[in-house]
């Protein structure tokens, strides 16, 4: 089946990079959200990144309006409907996504596929609830989504061979690399990246390094774009908590668990990059380490 309209669920962190890449490949994308200040902030940020795509002379001012054009900001599930193929980039909660499924199955037309940019859950488990799992793949995309190049495609047990080959084809409208995974706990990427990423708040509570020290230690020393503890910020800590309860349910190993800083952090509604403080303090011009453990 040819592509010609997306639907996204969420305009959030993730949502809006899916939103913004699938309207550059020229699909029209139907974006929903819960409230309209979520998604007028959404909209915002691909607006912003446009312009600046502008300003640096990489699109065409009609190119960016084309873009924008083809983005349809909704709060009504209904809008929908006639979709090719809905991707879910709602929060990383099973509960909430499975609830969310069972309202848009019937919705939407039964030839469409769905797909979930879970970072952790099991796809399988999201296909079940709705009269389509042979349609339902797995479609597993980087922070951010408009830069980083991969795409992990996600097949559950009941996903049809064309439903993968479909996930391998938008990858490459996309311009994305796309790699196979298994439908286990995290997948190939976070399976490896999370509990790095909590080895590293492991390494800071037991006072290895600051956490200055730790993050430009991983660039300077392993040429990492970030260090762990910026990179964790940057993913969201209220998303890497609900990744590592996944994680350590599914595999039963200590180092899948949240460290004791992360849990802190959260409990505090200090989420990183994305409400305004984590391990750094991002208020004013330039990221400020703070001292989390004290
Ligand atoms: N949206 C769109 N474009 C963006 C962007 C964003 N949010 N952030 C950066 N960019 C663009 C910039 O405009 C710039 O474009 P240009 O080269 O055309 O001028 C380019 O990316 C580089 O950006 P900057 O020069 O501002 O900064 P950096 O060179 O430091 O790159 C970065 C920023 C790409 C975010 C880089 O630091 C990086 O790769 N960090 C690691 C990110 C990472 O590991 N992501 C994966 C997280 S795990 C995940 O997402 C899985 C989930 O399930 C948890």
């Amino acid at each position: 089946m040819e592509i010609a309209k997306v639907g996204v669920l969420g305009c959030g962190l993730m949502g809006h990079g899916i939103t913004q890449i699938c309207a550059q490949a020229g699909w029209d994308v139907v974006v929903r959200e819960v409230d309209q200040e979520k998604l007028d902030k959404g909209i915002g940020k691909i607006e912003k990144q446009l312009a600046r795509a502008v300003e640096k002379g990489k699109l065409d001012h009609n190119d960016a309006d084309a873009i924008r054009g083809r983005i349809t900001p909704t709060l009504d599930y209904a809008d929908l409907s006639d979709c090719d193929l809905v991707i879910e980039a709602i929060t990383e909660d099973l509960d909430g996504k499975l609830a969310m499924w069972r309202e848009v199955d019937p919705i939407v037309k039964p030839d469409a596929y769905f797909a979930t940019n879970t970072s952790s859950l099991a796809v399988a488990d999201q296909a079940a609830v709705t009269g389509r799992p042979e349609r339902f793949l797995g479609l597993h995309f980087f922070n951010p989504a408009q830069v980083m190049p991969l795409l992990e495609v996600v097949r559950a047990d009941e996903t049809a061979d064309e439903t993968a080959e479909l996930g391998l084809a938008v990858g490459a409208e996309l311009g994305k690399t796309t790699v196979a995974a298994r439908d286990n706990r995290g997948f190939i990427v976070n399976r490896l990246l999370v509990p790095y990423m909590l080895d590293a708040m492991r390494a800071y509570e037991q006072g290895v390094g600051s956490v200055e020290d730790i993050d430009t230690g991983m660039m300077a020393g392993a040429s990492h774009p970030m260090g762990p503890l910026t990179l964790a910020d940057f993913v969201g800590l209220d998303t890497l908590a609900s990744i590592a309860d996944v994680m350590v349910d599914a595999y039963g190993e200590e180092r899948f668990s949240q460290p004791e800083t992360l849990r802190r952090l959260v409990e505090a509604g200090d989420y990183g990059r994305k409400s305004g403080r984590g391990f750094y303090d991002y208020s004013g011009e330039t990221p400020v380490a703070v001292d989390p453990a004290r």
